[in-house]
């Protein structure tokens, strides 16, 4: 370990917020990432949700070399022929057939600026509905759509932002209804109370198909419907933020495919650069034809860059070359089974709730009252840590304390049962010190 640099870390860097380890990292593949002391640990975030094919996949760095003989970068208005490669393989492979116009950025939050700026001159609204526990990114707009946390001390959002009751099947906001049916009716009131407030200049309903951030919960199909509804009935356009969800994680292409609906914009991000920047925003033609009479321009100094493309056609023919689609879906009917297990075992695992390779398993202090148990929440993160594997936690007064689990789908039975061993063992610990 170099002291000198975790102390240079300490001294030079700013604290960006979110859970920092103490230890410094070397190197990342396949599962696993290499601390300063040269400790192995199970990766089971794939980095930010994002290396679905695994950290440094020989196919990325191919991809790399690739565009080193080629370009990494150009002026933006030169569209390199590998974008022009991804923009058919996105839409003929990979979207429902509606949804066919692409254009390739770098980040999360920047697709949902892209998709909201698109929905605003679309529609000539500027009124955005977003539900409970959304999480779209930290710049201006995409900020403004995001209420799982970091709302605070950035002084005054954009007018015209919305909140929905997003549906918690486990902790559904009306008990006596139900979980589907507390969902549905606490959408039709968040409903009514936007139409009491709307200046009747709507633009868009956005939401993640799986609310990640906000817990990992699951909508049933019939709030999907629901949003499609309401998003059509007020001339709003309805976007899906797949930055988790696209490209194998949850067993499908998309959520789109998952629920049977499609939406009019899609952003994909996290999954498509398998831990490189590269993001898009996927659209109809009519709307893209709408919005370029109307002079739409997002004109980055990145927008459609050959290195990010280049790395994009890598992991999304790695996902079909390894049928990651799936891979997630049998290595995550395993996990779950192992995760079952141990709920077994242990009373405080209330739920257990995931699609594919995303899983969100929540903690209790009993299984009548539901009540979170954030303390052993964060001793058993921490514990996991200390035993070789990294996990996260999502930890809100609200919604419970609920480890979030989505390793690269490419991850093997035997580094699942090490994980799922290493998740006993914190539990039984963490359960004994409190
Ligand atoms: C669903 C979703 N949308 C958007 C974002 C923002 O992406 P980025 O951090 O790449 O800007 C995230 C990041 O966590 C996310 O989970």
């Amino acid at each position: 370990m170099d002291k000198a640099l975790r102390a240079a870390a300490q001294e030079y860097m700013v604290r960006y917020g979110g859970d920092v380890f103490p230890n410094l990292f070397k190197s990342a593949k396949g599962t696993i990432v290499i601390d300063d002391t040269g400790r192995e640990i199970l990766d089971f975030t794939s980095g930010q949700m994002c290396a679905t094919i695994g950290h440094n996949h020989p196919a990325i760095i191919n991809a790399v070399n690739e565009a080193s003989k080629k370009a990494f970068h150009m002026f933006s208005g030169m569209i390199p022929e590998v974008v022009a490669q991804l923009a058919a393989k996105v839409a003929t492979e990979w979207m429902p057939p509606s949804l066919t116009k692409s254009i390739f950025i770098n980040t999360g939050s920047e697709s949902n600026e892209v998709a909201l700026r698109m929905a605003k001159m679309y529609t000539s609204g500027y009124e955005i509905l977003a539900v409970g526990g959304s999480w779209h990114g930290v710049t201006g707009v995409a900020s403004s759509v995001s209420f799982a946390s970091d709302r605070k001390g950035y002084g005054v959002p954009p007018a015209g932002v919305f909140v929905l009751p997003e549906p918690n099947m486990y902790r559904p906001y009306i008990p006596e209804l139900g979980s589907e049916q507390s969902a549905l009716k606490s959408l039709e009131i968040g409903l009514k109370m936007f139409d009491m407030a709307s200046t009747g200049r709507g633009a868009a309903i956005i939401i993640e198909p799986i609310i990640s951030a906000g817990g990992v919960l699951i909508p049933p199909k019939s709030y999907m419907q629901a949003l499609r509804k309401a998003a059509d009935d007020r001339g709003m356009l309805l976007i899906y933020d797949e930055a988790q969800t696209a490209f194998g994680r949850i067993g499908k292409r998309t959520a789109s495919d998952l629920f049977g609906i499609v939406p009019d914009i899609m952003t994909l991000s996290k999954t498509m650069g398998g831990g490189l920047p590269l993001a898009a925003v996927v659209t109809t033609p009519k709307i893209e034809q709408d919005i370029y009479e109307k002079g739409f321009s997002f004109y980055t100094s990145h927008v459609s860059d050959p290195l990010l493309a280049t790395v994009g056609l890598a992991v999304l023919d790695t996902i079909k070359n390894e049928s990651l689609i799936d891979k997630a879906n049998v290595t995550g009917a395993y996990l779950r089974n192992k995760l079952l297990e141990l709920q077994n075992k242990y009373d405080c695992i209330g739920d257990i709730r995931g699609e594919g390779l995303l899983f969100g398993v929540e903690l209790v202090q009993d299984r009548k009252t539901r009540l979170a148990h954030h303390k052993l929440g964060e001793l058993t993160t921490k514990k996991c840590f200390e035993l070789g594997l990294s996990m996260n936690i999502r930890r809100r007064p609200e919604r419970g304390s609920v480890w979030r689990i989505a390793p690269p789908l490419t991850v093997s039975n035997q580094e699942i049962e090490r994980a799922i061993a290493i998740l006993d063992k914190a539990l039984e610990v963490s359960l004994k010190a409190i």
